[in-house]
């Protein structure tokens, strides 16, 4: 287990705050009211127009965000292997590609495996593994041994305005099932449409990780929000 991958499980249950809404002229104030909030992680989502139909930020964006936060990058890019070097040097500590997004999954895996944490040196980067609402939890199985959270998108990645599809905490317990039976150590998060009124109860299903962006950045309240998600999600068991 990586340090990286320990300071993350040391953090869980807890929410890892999308940016997509966030106040991006005000950007430092808005991390600062994170790491106020008592927020340990900052998610940003990095979409190329072709894996998902938004176009969103790249590497530079990832190295401009200077904080202590935990960078957690989730990859909505097709084929990611050549550029997995790019965000791990742009100081990613977690990076998360789509099994669908690749032709050699297992590959881009591998290479997420050997690489080195920017921010801290000596470190390892965490592995994440995310898939659609649409992929089958068996496509995890020949990928246990590479993983290091899985990641379950309540959403389609890049269209707006969708509800949570309604599979989402069955296959949170059966991904916690499967890595348990598989003897491994794996995280399992979810990501997308989570609300206020829907976090407590996708950790209460299991969730270590639950990736809040527009529950917390909704332009009014996001200090509060921020305070209101954390202690749901850590209060939920
Ligand atoms: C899918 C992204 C999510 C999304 C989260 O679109 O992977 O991280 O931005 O934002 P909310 O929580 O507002 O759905
Ligand atoms: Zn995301």
């Amino acid at each position: 287990m990586s340090q990286t991958f320990a300071r993350l499980r040391s953090l869980c249950p807890t929410v890892s705050v999308g940016t997509l809404t966030a106040d991006l002229m005000n950007l430092g104030a808005e991390l600062a009211l994170l790491e106020r909030a008592g927020v340990g992680i900052v998610h940003v989502d990095v979409m190329d127009g072709c894996f998902c139909p938004q176009l969103t930020v790249g590497p530079a964006y990832v190295k401009g965000l200077r904080t202590p936060l935990l960078k957690d990058v989730h990859l909505m890019i097709t084929e990611p292997l050549d550029k997995l070097d790019a965000y791990a040097a742009a100081g990613a500590d977690i990076l998360t590609v789509h099994v669908e997004s690749a032709v050699h999954i297992h590959r881009v895996l591998q290479r997420l495996g050997s690489l080195e944490n920017s921010n801290r040196p000596g470190e390892g980067i965490v592995r994440g593994l995310a898939l659609d609402p649409g992929t089958p939890l068996e496509w995890l199985e020949p990928l246990l041994d590479e993983i290091d959270v899985v990641t379950i998108l309540a959403i389609d990645p890049g269209w707006g305005g969708q509800k949570s599809a309604p599979a989402t905490l069955d296959r949170v317990a059966r991904t916690k099932e499967m890595a348990a039976a598989a003897g491994k150590d794996i995280l399992v998060c979810v990501d997308g449409g989570v609300t206020k009124d829907t976090i407590a109860g996708i950790a209460a299903a299991g969730a270590d990780l639950v990736v809040a962006g527009s529950a917390v950045f909704d332009g009014k309240a996001a200090e509060a929000n921020a305070r209101f998600v954390l202690s749901a999600v850590a209060h939920a068991l």
